[in-house]
């Protein structure tokens, strides 16, 4: 059951949107990026696009690795082009490669998997539970071999895992265990922060998540040789290059604003029109759809990025308690709805990314919350973005609750950009179309 006492911050979900109450009175559109951006966010990111020579390298990667550490309470925080980089990184430093098995929960992203497959190691899914998408250790006890060697354990959605019991089964396995927190910076399990409750961890700051440098990874020990042989890893990687570094930033100044919610009612539709065409860098390539590595893969984060990730860390404390208040809205406008909400294990303070909510007929709850929110649609596939989940070595059938979690699940936004009226409005249409489908 939830448990959100430990952070119990004072903050008006009303006075913590970016309108006025004039500007109550027009239509808002959220989006599901941009949430998390400031205004003086945008500053930092201009400030570097106006000083080429720092873009890419300089003092501000360490200085926001620091920061990063600190504020996870981990010893060491060694940053990355992306969360999946620093997960293949943190694979490899464990010394995890050919003839090694991960076991890894289900639904996930495909560049999970492939982080991965890219060291020579198997992955072995790994279904979940429904009460919050989280790995079924039952599950997973099956699916142990000799070759087994690390336990990858996802907060789904910022729903920590049930950590006791997890623990327990790694040791009793003898399993590494790694934290994929890409959905959960904030979130605690028994008053401890995760992504210290491993081996190692993951974060993830590409721009859906809780903090935004568009693209950005960070893997986390207290392990000072883990930690050592990361950053021998990180040396050997491609820096980004400047133009690349530059369209990050104006992605993240440009996103800001187009995703101001009575701009982005408009801007969407341009932005749907232009489909692939968009010219600003894509998260996931071609290349890792299909389970192929790209070029490129093992690449470093750049100094802007950093810049403007120290900016954002400086903001997540407020963020963050804006996500729960508004995750604690939604459930309570919900709860009587016979709808199945996401239940965290008794020790969880989760930290919602989205607020996952289970619907019968997804295309048409989608359709009628269209005016007031683009929804999100983790997870659409057991392996998110995969042009077929086959493509990573899943096999079709093999996690049945997972796949039904692909087909049902509508995320609702808790960024700071949504308001007290927003979910308000939101639960209200959903609620309108759930039962005018007579589906709850
Ligand atoms: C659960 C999970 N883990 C890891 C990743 C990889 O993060 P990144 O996109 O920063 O590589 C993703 C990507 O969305 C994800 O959803």
């Amino acid at each position: 059951m939830h448990s959100f006492s430990t952070r119990a911050r004072p903050i008006d979900l009303g006075a913590s949107s970016t309108h006025g109450n004039q500007a109550l009175q027009l239509p808002r559109c959220l989006a599901l990026l941009g949430g998390t951006t400031r205004w003086s966010d945008c500053v930092e990111a201009l400030r570097y696009l106006l000083r080429p020579a720092q873009l890419v390298q300089g003092a501000k990667i360490e200085e926001y690795e620091q920061a990063f550490a600190r504020t996870v309470g981990v010893k060491y925080a060694i940053s990355f082009g992306s969360g999946r980089v620093g997960l293949y990184a943190l694979l490899r430093a464990l010394g995890v490669g050919e003839g090694a098995e991960v076991l890894l929960s289900v639904p996930t992203h495909i560049v999970v998997a492939n982080a991965i497959r890219y060291t020579g190691a198997r992955p072995v899914y790994v279904d979940c539970h429904l009460e919050d998408y989280n790995i079924d250790l039952g599950d997973a006890e099956r699916r142990i071999t000799p070759r087994s060697r690390v336990l990858l354990l996802q907060h789904t959605f910022g729903i920590p895992v049930e950590m006791d019991a997890a623990l327990v089964f790694a040791r009793r396995h003898n399993l590494v265990v790694i934290e994929d927190c890409v959905h959960a910076l904030g979130a605690r399990y028994d008053g401890r922060q995760v992504g210290t409750l491993g081996h190692g961890a993951i974060f993830s700051t590409e721009e859906t998540k809780t903090i935004s440098t568009v693209m950005g990874g960070m893997a986390v020990t207290n392990d000072p040789n883990l930690a050592s042989r990361m950053r021998t890893f990180q040396a050997s990687c491609s820096w980004p290059r400047m133009w690349l570094s530059a369209r990050y930033l104006m992605k993240f100044v440009v996103y800001y604003m187009l995703t101001e919610p009575h701009v982005h009612r408009v801007a969407r539709i341009a932005y749907e029109r232009m489909g692939r065409r968009n010219p600003l860098p894509v998260p996931t390539t071609e290349e890792e759809r299909k389970g192929q590595r790209p070029r490129n893969y093992e690449r470093r984060l750049g100094n802007g990025q950093a810049a403007v990730g120290l900016c954002q860390l400086s903001n997540l404390e407020k963020s963050l308690g804006h996500r729960e208040l508004v995750a604690n809205a939604y459930r309570d406008c919900l709860a009587r709805s016979g709808l199945r909400l996401p239940q965290a294990p008794a020790k969880a303070e989760p930290s919602f990314v989205r607020y996952p909510v289970w619907v019968e007929d997804r295309p048409s709850v989608i359709r009628a919350l269209a005016p007031h929110a683009v929804l999100g649609t983790w997870f659409t596939s057991v392996l998110e973005e995969a042009e077929s989940p086959e493509v990573a070595g899943y096999e079709p059938g093999s996690c049945p609750r997972a796949e039904q979690a692909a087909q049902h699940l509508i995320n609702l936004p808790t960024h700071p950009r949504v308001s007290e009226r927003d979910v308000s409005i939101l639960a209200t249409a959903l609620l309108k179309a759930v039962s005018s489908k007579k589906v709850v």
